[in-house]
């Protein structure tokens, strides 16, 4: 390894080539993506994908993506492919939007939980696109974090995450998007989202002329108070710190940290509108108001308001607006499964 300590390392053709060859081998490798960081292992070897289950301690249910080189590996992984996805593909991939499209026989039920589709995409970060090139295969890579836990976005965080429990993992620097890719099921009649991402339903819509139903969304808009959750209260538990987190409007934001702290709480607050009150009893990260930086920097501020120890994190409720609804199912997912002190 090129003087990096412990499993990281630096992306030179060497260790790249040493990548394909341990995944090649039925190994794990944790690989940087656009969005955040995988843990990957052949996809088409049952015993490596049962490997990335047990590392994660995730249900063998729950279905993995599978990382292609390209676009014209499709066939190989679908048997069916829809004109949309073409269209699609060609407009975003590389890029974070998986497809979710009829399986080939040969995509191991590991792979897809046993299910008849298969989850497909082209990540656009050039160390995946090095690797996947090199194994020049399918790789089944999901987020690299322990089940239930906050997304990695950087190798440290893998490496905080599963430890030994990789042989590998190449640094690519932080993730530039910060989220998981959008998911859009083109396997029924009519597509539909089933986890928001970076590229929106409107961003969809523009490509394949017709906007695709949202998982979660009401079929016709609502009118929504600044106070009402943008998702609903039956989440599975994802995403989550271990410190209780609530989303809070701005408006009460600084009156609840204040009220919480002369109670004795140690509170840490992430906020992107409400100013800094500049009050010494609490810890205030200040992510802005542009979604895409607030979204490359989510997962790193929740772990080191996490690390804190604090309390409570609060967080003010994202702005109800198209490029910030991936960010808002991520915390109104983080703050349902908030709170397990036990996890690490
Ligand atoms: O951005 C991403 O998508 C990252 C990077 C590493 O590519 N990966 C990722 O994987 O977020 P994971 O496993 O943490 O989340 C994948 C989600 C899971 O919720 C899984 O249930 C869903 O994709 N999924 C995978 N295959 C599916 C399928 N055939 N049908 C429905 N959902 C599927
Ligand atoms: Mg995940």
């Amino acid at each position: 390894m090129t003087g990096q300590p412990g499993r990281i390392a630096v992306p030179t053709a060497e260790n790249i080539a040493r990548a394909a060859t341990l995944l090649r081998a039925g190994k794990l490798v944790a690989l940087p993506t656009e969005t955040v960081y995988g843990l990957g292992a052949d996809a088409l070897d049952p015993q490596a994908t049962a490997a990335i289950f047990a590392a994660k301690g995730r249900p063998a249910d729950h279905p993995l993506i599978v990382h292609l080189p390209s676009a014209e590996h499709l066939p190989r992984w679908a048997r069916r492919i829809p004109k949309e996805a073409i269209a699609l593909a060609r407009a975003f991939w590389p890029g974070p939007l998986t497809l979710i499209l009829p399986r080939d026989a040969d995509v191991p039920d590991a792979v897809t939980g046993g299910q008849d589709t298969v989850g497909l995409r082209v990540p656009n970060h050039p160390v995946a696109l090095a690797l996947l090139t090199a194994f020049d295969s399918g790789i089944a890579a999901p987020s690299a974090n322990r089940f239930g836990r906050i997304s990695p976005t950087t190798a440290a965080h893998v490496e905080h995450e599963l430890g030994e429990r990789v042989d590998l993992i190449l640094d690519g620097g932080p993730c530039q998007v910060g989220i998981e890719s959008t998911i859009l099921d083109l396997s029924r009649d009519a597509p539909e989202i089933l986890r928001p991402g970076a590229i929106t339903a409107e961003d969809i819509a523009r490509v394949i002329g017709r906007r695709p139903k949202v998982r979660g969304e009401a079929a016709a808009p609502v009118e929504e108070t600044v106070d009402t959750p943008r998702v609903s209260g039956s989440l599975a538990a994802h995403y989550a710190p271990s410190t209780p987190l609530r989303l809070l409007p701005a408006e009460m934001l600084v009156e609840e940290a204040a009220e919480l702290a002369g109670e004795g709480s140690r509170v840490a607050v992430l906020a992107h509108g409400c100013a800094d009150p500049g009050d010494s009893r609490f810890t205030w990260i200040a992510a802005g108001a542009d979604a895409a930086v607030y979204a490359h920097d989510l997962y790193a501020h929740l772990r080191a308001l996490d690390a804190l120890g604090a309390d409570f994190i609060l967080v003010e409720t994202p702005p109800v607006h198209p490029a910030w609804s991936a960010i808002a199912d991520r915390l109104g997912r983080a703050a349902v499964g908030s709170g397990a002190r036990e996890a690490p």
